[in-house]
């Protein structure tokens, strides 16, 4: 989409970190804005930033796991603006502790909003998006979680290997339809995701809780959303598809792809796959 101006995004989770990052860079570029979101002061807050910086922006609350309810918003975000340009699935959680600690609702909570969600979200605005052709486009987000393999991290793990899958086939089958795609991995960011469980349904609650979500710390030092909205924003307008914000994961990926490569050449080399397991145990 190289002229984003007066299109409409509707952005996933869209009410703080990565999401709102999008939404404010996006609003600077003369882009109207559609937040969906699970939590409902937070949202009323980030439309209203918006509005205040002069953009034209609704919010509706909404649960990305719920077919029904997304359905709903995706019609009521084309008569918002009368069209939907542009949709960043986006919304995410995490619930992080080795494999034998987690919890059956661990499992589904966390596959429910970062895999479920996307799919959600592209059955839901699939139509309206293919009917603006070359004028439309998707952004997922997935994470470096998508690329490489994390201790503790087995259910954000999963996920987001999916949502990088579910991005390269979604790029294929709309090739010839010239709808754009595009898969978000981003490093560590300065957002609230390590207080995700603010958000997690009565449900879908842990019993005993375990390594849980951080203090906010690790996040802390992370890279500005804002930044990250810039590159997301450059690679809708360029239709390009990894958008890999954070080099110094580079050669971790690098040592990955090298390993897999060797695989087929018969050479796998299970000390590079040990090292590249130790380096990651650190994340
Ligand atoms: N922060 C990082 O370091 C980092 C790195 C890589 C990828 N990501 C990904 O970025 C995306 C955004 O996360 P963030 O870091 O900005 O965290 P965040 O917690 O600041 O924002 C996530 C937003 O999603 C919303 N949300 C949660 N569950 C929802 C649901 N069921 N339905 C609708 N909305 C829901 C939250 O209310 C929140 O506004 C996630 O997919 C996350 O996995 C984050």
């Amino acid at each position: 989409v190289k002229n984003v101006e007066g299109k409409t995004a509707v952005i996933t989770g869209g009410a703080s970190g990565i999401g709102f990052g999008m939404a404010s860079v996006f609003a600077d570029a003369g882009m109207n804005i559609v937040l969906l979101d699970i939590e409902q002061s937070v949202l009323d807050g980030a439309v209203k930033t918006l509005k205040d910086q002069g953009a034209k922006a609704v919010g509706y609350l909404v649960d990305v796991t719920n077919r029904a309810a997304m359905a709903d918003i995706a019609e009521a975000s084309k008569a918002a603006f009368g069209e939907v340009n542009i949709l960043c699935n986006n919304a995410g959680v995490n619930a992080a502790g080795p494999i034998d600690q987690l919890t059956y609702e661990d499992w589904d909570w966390v596959l429910g909003v970062n895999l479920n969600g996307v799919v959600n979200g592209l059955v839901s605005y699939l139509p309206e998006l293919k009917r603006h052709g070359a004028d439309a486009h998707i952004v997922n987000t997935a994470s470096v979680g998508g690329l490489l393999g994390m201790a503790n991290l087995a259910p954000y793990n999963a996920s987001k290997f999916a949502v990088v899958g579910i991005s390269e086939s979604l790029r294929a089958d709309l090739a010839e339809v010239g709808v754009g795609v595009s898969v978000l991995c981003p490093g560590i960011v300065r957002t609230n995701l390590e207080s995700s469980s603010r958000n997690r349904p009565m449900h879908l609650k842990k019993t005993g809780e375990i390594a849980g979500p951080g203090d906010g710390s690790t996040l802390a030092a992370g890279a500005d959303p804002l930044d990250i909205g810039q590159e997301v924003l450059e690679a809708i307008q360029t239709n390009k598809f990894f958008i890999c914000t954070h080099p110094e994961f580079k050669d971790f990926v690098r040592q990955r792809n090298g390993a897999l490569e060797a695989a087929f050449h018969g050479n796998a080399d299970p000390e590079a796959v040990t090292a590249m397991s130790a380096i990651l145990k650190s994340f």
